[in-house]
């Protein structure tokens, strides 16, 4: 089915933005911090028009669902529309001239969910950005990725960061995007040609997510507290006094940041200077940071790195918030047959995604 096919007109707006995976630097985002994700081949794609009726009409393909509403009152059950309502709520919100106006959406998906490679920004931007297109209001892809941060915080209730926005709205395929979360300065560097970044879902779904995400959040804060510093992100890791903190927990938390804020400028360099090796070292330290200190990682996605390195694989992490999802690899060009040959001893093709 398409728009014309359900709705009958055709679609006037439509809009697409892309899943990442981040090559390094989790929780470092809302922390002040620095990270380097890019972006993916997975898109949504989201096309509206006005209708006469007195509802917005949404249909999501993967869903296979229709829903009709009018007014942006949040589901109880997180329902995937909380989203498509949390963006009306955040645009409206945003320009208060523009009359409520009754669409028609239609929304197409190619982005496997809720497996840490950012499925739901990339719905906030696609519709944002077909708003955007729609009314003629001219925001910017900072100020899209601004209003999209806005609706995970302020209406889903996640109190997450900016980088899934900021990559979904601005990033370009085949380059790092390297953010300063604080000061939204970006960078977009080439990737290397001769090795492959290689994706393998671990398939377990990151249930947990809001309440652990948050949890960790609340951690981070806590450490900021104990360390008197507005933000981790300004800690370098040789001024990161230990001592200030005493509780075991939350240092190990605020470890994890503060070392993984090093290793993203550290591989940022390493990227520009061609010394991959040492990126795929980095990437090794950031997952056992991210497992052992942060503890956002799970025996089925600590095996998939384990064997991922064992077959070949310079480096491999979790990527994205953690609790699951999928892992990225980093594979010389050469050895790229033998590395995939050797995990589809263990794992399903269907899930392993070349970048
Ligand atoms: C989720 C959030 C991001 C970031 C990552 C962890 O993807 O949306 O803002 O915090 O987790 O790095």
């Amino acid at each position: 089915m398409g728009f014309k096919e359900l709705f009958k007109v055709d679609f006037s707006a439509s809009c697409s933005a892309h899943a990442r995976v981040n090559l390094i630097g989790e929780h470092t985002d809302y922390t002040g911090g620095f990270v380097l994700p890019s972006l993916l081949n997975f898109q949504t794609t989201i096309q509206i028009d006005k209708n006469d009726t007195k509802e917005y009409q949404v249909y999501s393909e993967n869903f296979n669902e229709i829903k009709k509403f009018n007014d942006f009152i949040k589901s109880k059950n997180n329902d995937w529309i909380d989203y498509i309502k949390g963006c009306l709520f955040v645009f409206y919100d945003e320009n208060k001239h523009i009359p409520n106006t009754h669409l028609n959406v239609y929304i197409s998906s190619t982005i496997p969910m809720g497996r840490g490679i950012s499925s739901s920004s990339a719905l906030c931007v696609s519709f944002l950005k077909s708003l955007n297109s729609f009314f003629n209001t001219n925001f910017s892809d900072k100020h899209i990725a601004i209003l999209a941060q806005k609706v995970e915080r302020n209406y889903i209730g996640v109190s997450g960061g900016i980088m899934d926005q900021m990559v979904s709205a601005i990033g370009i395929h085949r380059k790092a995007f390297f953010l300063d979360c604080l000061s939204l300065k970006f960078e977009l560097i080439a990737l290397p040609t001769d090795w492959v970044f290689c994706l393998v879902d671990s398939a377990v779904q990151r249930n947990l997510r809001e309440s652990a995400y948050n949890e960790r959040y609340n951690q981070l804060k806590k450490a900021e507290e104990y360390l008197g510093a507005e933000y981790l992100g300004s800690i370098k890791p040789e001024q990161f006094d230990e001592n200030k903190i005493n509780d075991e927990l939350i240092l190990k938390r605020a470890r994890h940041v503060i070392t993984e804020n090093a290793r993203v400028l550290e591989a940022k360099e390493c990227i520009i200077n061609g010394d991959i090796k040492s990126f795929g070292n980095l990437m090794n330290e950031s997952h056992q940071s991210y497992a052992k200190d942060f503890e956002a990682s799970t025996e089925d996605v600590d095996l998939i790195v384990a064997k991922s390195i064992t077959s070949g694989a310079e480096g491999a992490r979790l990527t994205g918030g953690g609790f699951g999802g999928f892992t990225v690899s980093l594979i010389h060009k050469n050895k790229f047959d033998e590395w995939k040959k050797n995990m589809k001893k263990f794992y399903n093709e269907k899930n392993i995604f070349e970048m």
